[in-house]
């Protein structure tokens, strides 16, 4: 679905948005931009409604109105294998947003490897896409944000929340965006500057689960064992009751409180 933006807006230290009534997902258009060489870093797509909003692992992400979609080109400095770098760093800067909209530090956690979460119900989910360009020189990333403002999906296995679950005023998506865009900035200047061990401490000092027993899923496999960090890649590391260590670096915490 090619669709035209309805209005180009500005942001935090020239941060450029353009924002879409409906579109079929903003990943999506970040990579037809890209592969159309129109990409630009740092441009924010932000969509009221999403046609075919996707989430990791193959999932649809539901995308009616009333929540938050958008997605941010990074025209990558870093090389492709500490891709997940960005994803770390992503889930920082929203639950950085997120705290300032719901006042309340506390409440906003982290659950590997990138959903935030309310109260400890997820309340944003992020998907990074990458695509090359100019046989591997150009190496660029998408990182698409969901946000649930108005809305959670229900019957999910990890129960998921919204904002307005707790916040009373409306919250409008330019407004998210607004404060998205700031804590953006600000670190992804402290992963190009201070690089990523700063990122990752930041990170697990909000995990949710660090030190305790937790499920993770891996394809089919469910495996249970004490949370004891983050390996190389950015992977989880659970401790198993069988005395080994497991290294995931691909799938997800199905049950934090066991
Ligand atoms: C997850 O599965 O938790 C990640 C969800 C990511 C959803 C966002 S909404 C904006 C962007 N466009 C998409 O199609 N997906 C991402």
């Amino acid at each position: 679905m090619t669709s035209e933006p309805s209005v180009s807006l500005e942001f935090f230290q020239g941060q450029r948005a353009l924002v879409f009534d409906q579109i079929d997902s903003t990943n999506e258009e970040a990579l037809r931009l890209i592969r159309a060489g129109r990409g630009e870093d740092g441009l924010w797509l932000l969509a009221k409604s999403q046609t075919s909003g996707r989430g990791r692992l193959g999932r649809e992400w539901l995308s009616e109105g009333g929540n938050f979609f958008a997605s941010v080109l990074v025209k990558s400095e870093i090389p492709r294998a500490r891709a997940p770098e960005f994803s770390f760093t992503a889930a920082l800067a929203v639950a950085k947003a997120l705290d300032r909209i719901v006042g309340d530090a506390g409440l906003i956690t982290l659950k590997w490897p990138n959903d935030i979460l309310l109260n400890g119900n997820k309340v944003s989910g992020i998907l990074v896409e990458s695509e090359t360009r100019r046989g591997g020189a150009e190496n660029w990333l998408v990182v698409g944000i969901g946000i649930n403002i108005t809305g959670a999906p229900e019957g999910v296995r990890f129960p998921a929340t919204h904002l307005q679950s707790i916040i009373n005023e409306n919250i409008n998506n330019i407004k998210l965006l607004e404060e998205l865009s700031q804590a953006w900035k600000e670190v992804m200047e402290r992963l190009y500057k201070e690089g990523f061990e700063v990122i990752k401490e930041a990170w697990l000092k909000r995990a949710a689960g660090l030190g305790k027993t937790i499920c993770a899923k891996v394809g089919e496999d469910d495996f249970e064992g004490i949370f004891e960090g983050l390996g190389a890649g950015g992977a989880l590391v659970l401790a198993l009751a069988d005395g080994t260590r497991k290294e995931i670096l691909s799938g997800e915490i199905l049950e934090l409180k066991l």
